[in-house]
């Protein structure tokens, strides 16, 4: 490889090594759907659930707060299980980055889904460089097996334990911005997935 080329891949690693986590920001939601165009109901009638996989406890850390804002259960992978989804009028779906797709387990999830009424997912990720890219790709994957249900994508930075970049994601804006993310989604939740019991409780 040319020596200027090697030189600048090296140079290009410890900035975004050394520096991201300091000097932006990389939270990013969107949204697939716009609001719903009769108001919702309210959190007493969502039944949402949030189920994440995580190895070192950052994309934990981004379920829980989503869970909070939802008023719902956060469950680790391995106990999706005991819950059954088909009750679920909003499934999150959260993973971390593991070479541009979610873990196993998580494709193990998606892939037993059968009935979902509306859904969303994030990745936390921590990659340096082409950090960003890797976790599109696995947003894109995740989005692919929930049937056209997702609602919306949420993706922020996570300490990378082997490369050591980000420290101490997901910070505090991070979770703001997670906590924004769930309250866009509670907007978005169609009206008419909601259990008819509960609506007739109106
Ligand atoms: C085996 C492994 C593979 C990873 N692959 C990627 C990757 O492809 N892209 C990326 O941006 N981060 C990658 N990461 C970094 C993690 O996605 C990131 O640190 C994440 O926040 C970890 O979340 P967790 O603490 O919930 O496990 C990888 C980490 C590990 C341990």
């Amino acid at each position: 490889m040319d020596r200027k080329l090697f030189f600048l891949i090296i140079m290009a690693f410890f900035i975004s090594t050394f520096f991201p986590g300091c000097t932006t920001h990389n939270a990013v939601m969107t949204f697939q759907k716009e609001t719903g165009q009769m108001a919702h109901p309210g959190i007493d009638y969502l039944k949402a659930i949030v189920v994440y996989d995580s190895w070192s406890g950052n994309t934990e850390l981004i379920a829980d707060e989503i869970a909070r804002v939802l008023h719902c259960p956060s469950v680790k992978v391995d106990n999706a299980e005991e819950y059954t989804m088909a009750e679920y009028n909003l499934i999150v779906v959260g993973s971390p980055v593991h070479g541009g797709m979610p873990t196993d387990e998580i494709e193990n999830f998606l892939s037993s889904l059968e009935t979902i009424h509306a859904s969303a997912v994030f990745v936390t990720y921590g990659a340096p460089l082409f950090g960003s890219f890797t976790a599109n790709r696995c947003l894109d994957s995740m989005e692919e097996k929930l049937q056209g249900t997702s609602l919306g994508r949420f993706k922020c930075n996570g300490f990378h334990k082997i490369f050591l970049t980000y420290p101490r994601h997901p910070d505090k804006e991070d979770k703001s911005e997670a906590a924004l993310f769930a309250a866009g989604l509670m907007e978005r939740v169609p009206y008419d997935n909601l259990p008819e019991k509960q609506l007739l409780q109106q």
